[in-house]
């Protein structure tokens, strides 16, 4: 495969990474215009990374990821434009609907095949998830493509209707940042009760782990997995008692639902330029 990227940063540095350890034979076009984020990539990609999009060939791609910023993706789109008619567009950005991205790309009112993937940064280590969105007019082909570009790099999963692309992005898209913050206060508990920071962050990161694997294979509603750990009266009952009484699990949802609320206003925000 020959893959474009435009922008080679922290997301796009993810997928790279996957595809080129799944798949040896993939060659590359990156264009990123800062200088040290190029030096990076060409330490671990075969291919071409360039500063500017008229010295890259994207033309001889099969697929052209768009990973830069909401803020930079209509520049970035309509640099791009002339050179992606053939090819299957993914991007990558949170918020930008295809109908937009779809407008940026046309020329002589055609535009190209267009996914919207919203991945993690779980992605880094190969254990992200990314939900897919194809616009209708993909084919089965193109819907491979993106699938196969996505999975070096983790699960997907698709969705049928582009609003719930803003759901995938408060859960899973932003996710690991309130896994990270759970990790946070369970390690200040630690240390607030004379652990070594060292111990309490192994003790708390090693809890999610663990917890999690076992969610992962399990078939029973999660919560029977929380009732089968707290016994009435005992310390799991004490402290979840506390977070309820704290409004600690009506919080996250609320935060959850922000999060998608702001995902639609990007959509607005930035899908306004013309
Ligand atoms: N990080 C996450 O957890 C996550 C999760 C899901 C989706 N995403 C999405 O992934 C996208 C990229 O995020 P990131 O964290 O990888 O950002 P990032 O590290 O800032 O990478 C974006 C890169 O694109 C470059 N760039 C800017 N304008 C460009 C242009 N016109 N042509 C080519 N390259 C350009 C930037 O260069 P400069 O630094 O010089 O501007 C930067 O190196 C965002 O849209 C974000 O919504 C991120």
């Amino acid at each position: 495969m020959n893959i474009g990227f435009i922008g080679g940063g922290n997301m796009a540095q993810a997928l790279m990474g996957g595809l080129a350890a799944r798949h040896a034979d993939t060659t590359f076009v990156v264009v990123e215009p800062h200088a040290p984020t190029r030096a990076i990539v060409s330490r671990f990609i075969h291919g071409a990374v360039l500063r500017d999009v008229p010295s890259a060939d994207l033309g001889g791609c099969e697929a052209v990821v768009i990973a830069v910023k909401p803020q930079h993706f209509h520049e970035a789109a309509t640099s791009i434009a002339r050179w992606v008619g053939g090819s299957l567009v993914v991007s990558i950005a949170a918020g930008i609907r295809t109908g937009e991205i779809a407008r940026w790309l046309a020329v002589d009112g055609v535009a190209p095949w267009i996914v919207r993937a919203m991945p993690n940064t779980p992605a880094l280590i190969g254990e992200g998830i990314t939900g897919l969105f194809a616009m209708p007019s993909v084919d089965e082909a193109g819907r491979t493509l993106a699938e196969r570009l996505l999975a070096s790099v983790g699960q997907t999963l698709w969705v049928d209707d582009e609003a719930r692309l803003d759901g995938v992005t408060a859960v899973s898209g932003s996710g690991p940042a309130y896994v990270f913050s759970f990790i946070e206060a369970l390690e200040q508990g630690g240390i607030e009760l004379g652990l070594s920071a060292d111990d309490a962050r192994r003790l708390a990161v090693a809890t999610f782990v663990g917890a999690s694997k076992l969610a992962s294979a399990s078939e029973e509603p999660i919560a029977v997995l929380r009732e089968r750990v707290t016994s009435k009266g005992g310390t799991t009952h004490a402290a979840l008692t506390q977070m309820s009484e704290s409004g600690c699990h009506a919080a996250i949802v609320k935060a959850i639902h922000a999060a998608a609320k702001r995902s639609a206003e990007m959509g607005d925000e930035f899908g306004s330029a013309t």
